[in-house]
């Protein structure tokens, strides 16, 4: 049972018990004056209790890069932040390209914390020259497909995809980058980049892929995802694109709507990230997106690297940074918006976007028990040497941050009690 709190789901909000049995809500919505012997009670009090959240955006590494993170710790730290649901990102080595390699990853993600959902590449081997198997991934249970860490930069043959897709069902996401345009960059071009004398890339290498699939929506019908959207005139065109009625949804990160390209002064890697940082604009631009539902959902691109790896100089480290545990947190103490509208934000908005039915939903009786619970005025201050997650790169160590998860409940199993993950 989880006590005491109040609840906050796509229904609205009411205070209320949960009771739980094998895996399911039996009853939510009235206080609960005595549960049956031997009934494991969580304490909600002064907590919201929401339905788990869902990150569209993580790279879990494994296969390949297990020295960074694999499914086991990048989902403790999933569950951790909240989290009951992520969707694995593809670029691992090998990528997640052929219906064997997406087998592997849901194998590894079957003992995981959290429910690890599985997005495809677009093209074999993430390389942007032939479309890869989507049919036999889809027939997986895949949903979201992407060749995130670049996009795909031939428009004929993205053209295809979002046409291959459409007979399919699925929904391809962009990583949208111009690569000959961003270039040699390793961070935002501006007044900051000249400053530093380190190359940058110009948002408008994110702009005419957006741009171009804006165009490609319209031509194919077919909808498209944005991922980590960075700049303010992204956020305006997905936000005209909307208005005229294209099937697009978006998402940005905790970081980009709060950390600027000022933070890369000095040189630290850990700042590194694609697409960068950019300018306090295009944050508030960001910020200004997800207040008026432009952009859909907060997703991390939780990007976990080896300290060796984000040791290296700036121009040769590698970017991304880790946010499974913080994302909430800085969410909350960033955004100017209701606890509701956030929890949406990072729940039940991504859960519809990757297709998830078990997650994100009303918490009522008779649904899967993925839930968490949030202490929404716990003050923590982010400490790396204490995270789950087997990297240390996140941007936020020694911020305080308001609201924290107190704890997690996966199909029924309190995952995450009292701040501390139970296996
Ligand atoms: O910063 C990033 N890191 N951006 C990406 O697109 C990929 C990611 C990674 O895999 O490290
Ligand atoms: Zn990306």
């Amino acid at each position: 049972m989880i006590h005491g709190g109040t609840l906050v789901d796509p229904t609205g909000t009411r205070p209320g018990d949960v009771l739980i049995q094998d895996g399911v809500i039996v009853s939510a919505g009235n206080r609960v004056e005595s549960a049956p012997a031997g009934t494991v009670v969580l304490d909600a009090g002064g907590c919201v209790v929401a339905p788990g959240l869902v990150d569209l955006h993580t790279h879990l590494r494994e296969p390949g890069r297990e020295e960074a993170e694999t499914v086991e710790t990048g989902s403790r730290a999933a569950a951790l932040g909240g989290y009951t649901a992520v969707v694995a990102m593809p670029n691992t080595e090998p990528a997640i390209d052929s219906a064997a390699v997406v087998r592997q990853v849901l194998e590894l993600g079957r003992d995981a914390l959290c429910d690890v959902a599985v997005a495809g590449s677009i093209t074999v081997g993430r390389e942007g020259t032939r479309l890869a198997p989507l049919a036999e991934m889809a027939a997986l249970g895949v949903k979201l497909f992407t060749d995130d860490g670049s996009g795909v930069q031939d428009a004929r043959l993205m053209r295809r995809a979002l046409e291959y897709a459409s007979s399919l069902g699925v929904t391809l996401a962009q990583h949208c980058e111009d690569s000959s345009l961003a270039a040699g960059g390793h961070m935002h071009e501006g007044e900051w980049s000249s400053r530093l004398g380190i190359p940058g890339q110009p948002a408008e290498a994110e702009e005419l892929m957006v741009m171009r699939d804006l165009a490609l929506c319209r031509l194919t019908g077919t909808p498209v995802h944005f991922l980590h959207l960075s700049t303010a005139r992204s956020v305006a065109m997905v936000r005209g694109a909307k208005a005229s009625g294209l099937p697009v949804t978006a998402e940005a990160t905790p970081h980009h709507l709060c950390l600027t390209d000022a933070c890369v002064a000095g040189y630290d890697t850990v700042f590194k990230v694609n697409p960068p940082l950019r300018s306090a604009e295009d944050a508030a631009a960001i910020r200004a997106g997800l207040a008026d539902g432009t952009i859909d959902a907060i997703a991390t691109d939780h990007a976990p690297h080896a300290k060796e790896a984000k040791e290296a100089p700036f121009d040769q480290a590698p970017p991304g940074m880790i946010g499974l545990e913080t994302a909430l947190g800085v969410a909350l103490s960033e955004l100017d918006l209701p606890i509701e509208r956030v929890v949406a934000l990072l729940s039940w908005k991504p859960a519809a976007i990757a297709g998830l039915a078990e997650h994100g939903r009303p918490i009522t009786a008779g649904i899967p028990a993925n839930l968490c619970v949030i202490d929404p005025e716990m003050e923590w201050t982010v400490d790396p040497a204490r995270m789950a997650s087997r990297s240390r790169n996140t941007p936020f160590a020694g911020r305080t941050l308001r609201g924290r998860v107190r704890h997690t409940v996966l199909a029924g199993e309190p995952v995450v009690v009292n701040g501390q993950a139970q296996r």
